[in-house]
């Protein structure tokens, strides 16, 4: 066996208010819902066929980009573990920014490879960690999870240049698509960007996400993915939420009003970093304290090293977590950061 220490998921996860997983509380409009009861699934003992095909068309125009650019998996996780197995051999260096997403770590060891952190979030951390350790891959998120912070096009174009290859992980891009790397595809030829239905589309369940490269890389990618990796069930799901003309567009604003209501909110107990995601990042002054008071009142959120990170959209549970947080500040006397 491996000597290797990764976490392990529950095998029953814990119930209770989930802020801590990015899952969109967009209520369905009755059109979309409509459409949903009206699936057939007379074709279950069938691989899946067309609404694979329909889902690369669709996602394709959707990206602006051909469908032989897209891998399709279950999630955008699927998406990082065949990344880092196609790209690493034994000890190659992948690098992220500090914080980024927890599973970038998990996946690169699992794929035997060394993942190393900067220094923190800033341009001059990475290019500084770039030429301390050499890494054969960048692989970071843009919004940042946790933080929410955007990086822009001309600071990833410098960092691609400096690097065999670069993930540019855009699971939060739907939210503001203008700041997307995907135009870049054509011209940095070791971009890959990282895409899923489970945020702004709100669809973490059906577990869809995509890989957007260039032809050359998509086709190198495509070996280390089996034949029928997603379900026919879930393409369907999708294509119903990509054809539908204004849901994105709805769903956005939504996430925007409620975003500035929570993050004004928030403002009252903690510093709230700006962000367009369906997330907040709230910096505390005691976030281990905080987080636990909240778990043990059954509030899930993401811990973090300065904050807490804060799905927005259940209004329930953000009271409940607010007042939380207020009532734990009074009676233990902290101030605000
Ligand atoms: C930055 C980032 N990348 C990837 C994922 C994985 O998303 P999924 O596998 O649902 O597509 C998440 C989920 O929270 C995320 O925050």
């Amino acid at each position: 066996m491996r000597q290797v220490e990764l976490p392990i998921y529950p095998v029953v996860y814990p119930t209770g208010h989930r802020l801590n997983q990015n899952e969109s509380q967009f209520p369905l409009p009755d059109r979309i819902k409509n459409q949903l009861d009206s699936l057939t699934y007379h074709d279950l003992h069938e691989y899946p066929v067309e609404p694979i095909n329909e889902l690369f068309e669709r996602y394709a125009a959707y990206a602006g980009v051909t469908p032989e650019q897209l891998l399709v998996g279950c999630g955008s996780d699927e998406m990082i573990h065949v990344v880092t197995q196609a790209l690493l051999a034994p000890h190659d260096i992948v690098l992220s920014p500090a914080p980024d997403f927890s599973m970038y770590p998990i996946f690169t060891t699992i794929a035997h490879g060394h993942h190393v952190q900067a220094v923190d979030l800033s341009y001059e951390g990475m290019v500084k960690a770039i030429e301390t350790h050499h890494p054969k891959l960048l692989l970071l998120s843009n919004p940042n999870n946790p933080t929410g912070k955007l990086w822009t096009i001309e600071e990833l174009t410098h960092l691609a240049s400096l690097v065999p290859y670069i993930v540019v992980d855009e699971a939060y891009m739907d939210f503001t698509p203008d700041a997307s790397m995907i135009p870049f595809i054509a011209t940095l030829p070791n971009l890959i960007v990282l895409r899923t239905m489970s945020k702004a589309f709100g669809l973490a369940n059906v577990r869809i996400g995509f890989m957007v490269t260039n032809c050359e890389l998509a086709h190198y990618f495509r070996q280390f993915i089996p034949p029928f990796n997603i379900s026919g069930v879930s393409a369907k799901i999708c294509n119903i939420f990509l054809k539908d003309a204004t849901y994105l567009q709805e769903t956005i604003e939504w996430h925007d009003e409620m975003r500035q209501k929570w993050a004004q909110a928030f403002k009252a107990i903690g510093h709230v970093i700006p962000a367009t995601t369906n997330f907040l990042y709230v910096e505390l002054e005691q976030p281990e304290a905080v987080w636990a008071h909240l778990t043990d009142l059954n509030v899930h959120t993401s811990k973090q090293p300065t904050g807490i990170r804060v799905t927005i959209g259940d209004e329930a549970a953000l009271h409940l977590a607010h007042t939380a947080i207020q009532q734990y500040m009074e009676t233990s006397h902290v101030k605000n950061s």
